[in-house]
């Protein structure tokens, strides 16, 4: 049954900007039934009792609540006691950066979600991989919308960072029916990362219902051990448009991959549209280099499975040779 806190319950579990989030739901002034209520869906949800959304997050949502609770005379003893309690950030992790990270939870459908544990920055270890950005999440709504795209296909993600894509594409409750998923990156530690992702989201699973991740730099595309995995059917890559330094490569790997496999190989490409001129020169680039691109309709907010900011601007176009 649908609960009173569903939306902010999503926003809170995977850490959507506090200010942003669905503070309208929220009628007051709330009864001491309402308070424990919307505490347990938030801050007491068990997925954030075991794995917790970074310190920092649950004290801004927490000074929010009270906020809105300032003229009221009664404040839940939960509210008092998820601020003050102990909390440690990062369970079960271990190593010197383990306090830079916290967990997000994408509540994807009921009983659907996906655990990720993510950089607390957004550029950290040299590379801006750590964290999902806005383009992964326009994505992978666009593959949950158009699964024929994806059933029965090998696929490669590259630049995957965090690893949100691929894990979707394998999650058995989604029922994508893809082939096999191979996550790559060319940052060591996104790939550590994908890989502790993938043991968070696929616990007892065999080998060949997850995904793979492995390290795979677009300058080195040729030296990739390729004749270990499927042949690609589709290639993926989100928000891998932002330093034209990379473009080169970018392209080397592209013109490597397509070589390879020939026309049956399709690219969906999504990219925050940050600066025009660095997405226009791309698509110059992959015209000058024979690639016919096709732009996709991007998926509304209210189809949307995520919470998204739909005021930031995500172009997905679908590349062929
Ligand atoms: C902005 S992040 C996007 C991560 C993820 N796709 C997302 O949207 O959440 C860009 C990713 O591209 C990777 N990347 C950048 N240059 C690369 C290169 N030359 N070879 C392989 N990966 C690269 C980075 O390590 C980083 O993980």
């Amino acid at each position: 049954m649908p609960g009173k806190y569903d939306k902010l319950q999503q926003q809170f579990l995977c850490c959507y900007p506090v200010k942003k989030m669905a503070w309208s739901t929220v009628k007051l002034p709330l009864s001491w039934e309402d308070q424990q209520e919307l505490i347990a869906a938030t801050c007491g949800h068990p997925m954030n009792k075991r794995y917790p959304v970074r310190r920092s997050y649950l004290e801004a949502f927490l000074k929010q609540l009270m906020h809105l609770l300032h003229d009221q005379e009664d404040v839940h003893d939960d509210i008092y006691s998820s601020l003050c309690g102990p909390m440690p950030d990062n369970p079960g992790a271990t190593g010197p950066s383990s306090s830079l990270y916290g967990y997000k939870h994408y509540l994807l459908e009921p009983g659907v979600h996906i655990t990720l544990r993510e950089s607390k920055s957004f550029v950290s270890e040299g590379t801006t991989g750590l964290c999902t950005w806005e383009a992964a999440l326009a994505l992978a709504d666009f593959l949950l919308q158009h699964r024929d795209l994806v059933a029965g296909k090998n696929i490669v993600e590259l630049g995957a960072g965090a690893g949100l894509v691929g894990i979707l594409l394998k999650l058995p409750a989604l029922g994508l029916k893809t082939g096999q998923v191979l996550l790559t990156d060319g940052s060591e530690p996104c790939v550590q990362l994908m890989r502790e992702n993938i043991a968070l989201n696929f616990v007892d699973k065999p080998a060949e219902e997850r995904p793979q991740a492995e390290q795979l730099n677009w300058d080195a595309v040729s030296e990739f051990p390729w004749h270990s995995h499927a042949e690609t059917d589709l290639l993926l890559a989100a928000d891998v448009i932002y330093d034209d330094s990379q473009f080169d490569a970018l392209l080397g790997a592209l013109d490597y991959l397509y070589t390879r496999r020939g026309s049956g190989l399709e690219t969906l490409l999504a990219s925050t549209v940050r600066n025009v001129d660095t997405l226009h020169k791309f698509m110059t680039q992959l015209g000058i280099n024979g690639y016919k691109v096709t732009p996709c309709a991007n998926v509304s907010a209210c189809a949307s499975h995520f919470c998204r900011d739909h005021t930031a601007a995500v172009q997905i176009i679908s590349i062929r040779r």
